[in-house]
């Protein structure tokens, strides 16, 4: 009995490997390390002292899908393997809905053929669009997506939801992330973007250890407390805990969920930058530019649905986020590159 974790070698899925290895779990990864590198896995196994199959394969190739699904005794999957950059899906938007969406339907078929009927799929808030209800709450309309990866989300929450109607044996969560930052605690995984990173806390923290010169706040002069835009940070370890309650509640409920993981809290542009000075005792460079295009000013959870249903609470503060971000950063400048 296996629990098959595509995607497993990211940022999200090496954090969710690990909860899973230390609670006993036999863990089967696929993989195709696009965006990624085997040493964030070796590096699981090293912190847990287990092991793991890892399967350096694509999620199209329906033969290698075949393989493990023989050669494994697959329970459960959970799916977090996607490309899932915002403005890279602007410019390549086939190679993403091929990889998202088709990766997704080969994926669902070959597992309904193996009999396997829990699926748990990576989600994300930006299914929301731009919401005029603050907090979100899984009953608030969803749509209106400004880039195709924010669609191809969507997407795969309707296949999700009209698969789930056709097999009403399946169990299908989709748990809608917003934003998760932070690393294990021990700095030895994390989140190793390329590049210039797109996201927040990454750029913070490598203006931070000199990679970069200068962070720009995407503008000053939205209607929040301080003009810059709010967030809902979530660590990683609390996403990862959030994975295996969802795992633990598959025989409850109906045949597709949907469930917000988030703190319920929602983070200024400056609050941020003011809690990592606070837990790294370095001045951020920064000066406040343009709105980023797509970008909306405030999005934050209501999670009241997973506590109540999955027993799960996002339990780790915001010093605690910074402090696990910039201890991983120290501790690997280049990331998994030695
Ligand atoms: P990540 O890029 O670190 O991890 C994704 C993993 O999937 C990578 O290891 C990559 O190599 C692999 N992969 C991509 N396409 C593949 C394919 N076709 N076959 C096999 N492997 C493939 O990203 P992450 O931050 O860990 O995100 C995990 C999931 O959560 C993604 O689906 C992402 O869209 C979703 N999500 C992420 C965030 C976020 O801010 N990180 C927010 C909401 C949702
Ligand atoms: C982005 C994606 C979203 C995705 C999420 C998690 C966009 C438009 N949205 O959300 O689809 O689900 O990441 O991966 O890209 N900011 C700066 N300077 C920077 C970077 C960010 O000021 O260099 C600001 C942003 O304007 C925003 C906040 O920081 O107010 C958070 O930004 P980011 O980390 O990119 O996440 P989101 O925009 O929330």
């Amino acid at each position: 009995m296996a629990i098959l974790v595509t995607g497993g070698a990211g940022y999200i899925g090496s954090h969710t490997v690990l909860a899973l290895l230390e609670r006993g779990d036999d863990v089967v990864v696929i993989d195709n390390l696009s965006n990624s590198s085997r040493e964030s896995l070796s590096r699981v196994e090293a912190l847990t002292g287990k092991t793991l199959t890892l399967y350096v394969e694509d999620v199209l190739n329906r033969d290698a899908l075949k393989t493990i699904f023989e050669q494994h005794k697959i329970t459960d999957i959970i799916h977090f393997a996607g490309l899932k950059s915002v403005g890279e899906s602007v410019q390549k938007p086939i190679e993403y809905y091929e990889n998202n969406v088709n990766g997704s339907l080969i994926l669902l078929d070959e597992m309904l053929s193996a009999g396997v009927k829990n699926f748990i799929f990576s989600s994300s808030a930006t299914v929301y669009g731009n919401s005029e209800i603050i907090p979100l709450h899984e009953g608030c309309k969803v749509g209106g997506t400004t880039n195709p990866y924010g669609t191809s989300k969507l997407m795969i929450e309707q296949i999700l939801s009209d698969v789930a109607l056709a097999n009403p044996e399946l169990r299908i969560t989709c748990l809608r992330y917003f934003n998760p930052v932070g690393a294990h605690p021990s700095g030895k995984i994390g989140e190793d973007p390329n590049g210039v990173p797109c996201n927040l806390l990454p750029y913070i923290t490598q203006v931070a250890i000199g990679k970069l010169t200068c962070l720009s706040i995407y503008g000053g002069d939205y209607p929040t407390k301080d003009g810059t835009g709010v967030r809902d940070y979530i660590h990683v370890m609390d996403l990862a805990s959030g994975h295996l309650a969802a795992l633990d509640h598959k025989d409850k409920g109906a045949s597709f969920k949907k469930f917000n993981l988030g703190t319920g809290v929602g983070y200024s542009v400056l609050d941020l930058i003011a809690a990592f000075e606070n837990a790294s005792g370095i001045s951020v460079n920064y000066k406040i530019v343009e709105r980023r295009p797509g970008d909306i000013a405030e999005c934050w959870s209501d999670s009241s649905l997973a506590a109540q249903e999955l027993g799960w609470k996002a339990t780790r503060k915001l010093d605690e986020m910074m402090r696990d971000s910039w201890n991983w950063q120290q501790k690997n400048p280049n990331g998994y590159l030695e």
